[in-house]
């Protein structure tokens, strides 16, 4: 990726209408503007996202630290901007985050149908370890040990 890239904290006063957009691009059942908020001011949530220099967001990641691990929620990436390495220029940034904070694994759900998904966490180092059911949908649950 050319562009200079940053990562920070979510501003949910400048930030919430464009995750909302990505967020909405991204998934098919999406979490509504009123529920980015109410996970931008949960004391167990960390929202964060990568901007260009120009200010653009173009993903961001959505994550719970548990007591020994980082649990994905939610990590999507502006259509135009995919495949230009954002998503993996976040998940590093929560895997140096996980080793400075001794978390020793981080983990997710990935949507049985989602192809694209499971092919970036097994490049990007995730193991499939088992299939979830949550309301009536299969999910693939990935894990990264930062031990391996
Ligand atoms: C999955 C997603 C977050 C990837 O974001 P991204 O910024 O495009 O990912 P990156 O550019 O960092 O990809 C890193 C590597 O993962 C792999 N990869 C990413 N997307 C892929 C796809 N659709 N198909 C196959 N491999 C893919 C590639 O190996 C890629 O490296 P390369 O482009 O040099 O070959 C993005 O497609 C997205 O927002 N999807 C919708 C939301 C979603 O399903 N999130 C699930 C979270 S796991």
């Amino acid at each position: 990726m050319d562009t200079k890239l940053e990562i920070r904290s979510f501003n949910r006063h400048t930030d919430l209408d464009t995750v909302s957009d990505i967020e909405i691009d991204s998934y098919s059942s999406y979490l509504t503007v009123d529920e980015i908020r109410s996970l931008s001011i949960d004391r167990t949530t960390r929202i964060h996202v990568m901007e260009t220099e120009t200010g653009e967001i173009v993903s961001f990641i959505i994550f719970k630290p548990l007591k020994d691990k980082f649990y994905i929620e939610r990590l999507a990436t502006t259509p135009h901007m995919r495949r230009s390495g954002a998503a993996r220029a976040l998940l590093n940034h929560l895997k140096e985050l996980a080793i400075t904070t001794d978390k020793t694994l981080i983990c997710g759900l990935v949507n049985e149908y989602n192809l694209g998904s499971q092919l970036f966490a097994k490049r990007e180092g995730f193991d499939y370890k088992e299939t979830q059911n949550k309301e009536g949908i299969e999910y693939y649950y990935f894990e990264w040990g930062s031990t391996k």
